[in-house]
């Protein structure tokens, strides 16, 4: 990626969007710190550049991040994997039931994502769309401040997917939250997002409010052939031939 220069305000909901292998896993990596960028910075409001462990350490306690393969332990229950989100809140190797009133978030986190009633069930026992629930939820129990999703709509049918969608903008509104998704549905990132982030070629393409995507920023970052003469094919498409 060259030239990614961008800064997520607080209190919003951006979309990350582009073309398969353009670079959009990437760029959540370094948001979220596991990737230090070759050249450059990322710096977060409060804390400082990345580069410095403190602020490393203090912005990765405030952030969730939702993975595009879920990355849940399928012998553990529902409810047991939503509290490995709160894992580095305690010592890593107590023996301890986990308290109460971790149980009790991690209860509240499943309900906000519609599963409650599966609290107790393996994870290996759940439906893809499920599966991404409980990834959501782990993310949600810790509280974030950031909460940075790639593609966690992936495997949720639209509906269910404006509902996650609304839930984030509540939370959103209520907390002092900001939130970068990828998402590869462009209608998804239209409903949800405020703004959206096109990238294209390694570079960002696009940026601007959800309502300027028109299609000829769809175009320019989906439709078009680069200068090496790859074309460059919708993410959509690429799926589905996959
Ligand atoms: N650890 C790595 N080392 C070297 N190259 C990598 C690594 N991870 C990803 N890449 C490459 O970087 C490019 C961007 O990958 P990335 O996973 O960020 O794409 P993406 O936009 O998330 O794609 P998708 O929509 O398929 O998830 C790809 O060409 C990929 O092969
Ligand atoms: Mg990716």
């Amino acid at each position: 990626m060259h030239d990614v220069s961008l800064s997520f305000p607080n209190r919003t909901i951006t979309a990350v969007v582009g073309p398969s292998g353009v670079g959009k896993t990437t760029l959540m990596r370094t948001l979220n710190g596991l990737l230090p960028p070759a050249q450059g910075v990322v710096s977060v409001a409060e804390f400082g550049p990345l580069d410095n462990p403190v602020a490393w350490q203090e912005m990765r306690r405030r952030t969730a991040t939702v993975f595009q393969d879920h990355a849940l332990i399928d012998r553990l229950t529902a409810i047991d994997n939503v509290l490995l989100g709160l894992a580095d809140s305690r010592h890593p190797l107590s023996l301890l039931p986990w308290p109460r009133s971790f149980r009790i978030r991690a209860a509240q986190a499943l309900d906000e994502v519609g599963l409650l009633g599966r609290a107790t069930a393996r994870v290996a026992q759940l439906s893809g769309g499920e599966r991404q629930r409980v990834g959501i939820a782990r993310a949600l129990v810790r509280r974030p401040r950031l909460l940075l999703g790639d593609e966690p709509f992936a495997a949720v049918d639209l509906a269910l997917a404006r509902r996650l969608g609304d839930e984030f903008r509540h939370l959103v509104a209520r907390s002092n939250l900001t939130v970068i998704l990828v998402l590869h549905q462009l209608q998804m990132a239209r409903t949800l997002a405020d703004r959206i982030v096109g990238l294209a070629n390694g570079r960002v393409a696009f940026d601007g409010s959800a309502t300027e995507f028109d299609a000829s920023a769809e175009h320019r970052i989906f439709g078009t052939a680069t200068s090496e003469g790859d074309f460059l094919c919708p993410a959509n498409q690429e799926r589905e031939a996959i």
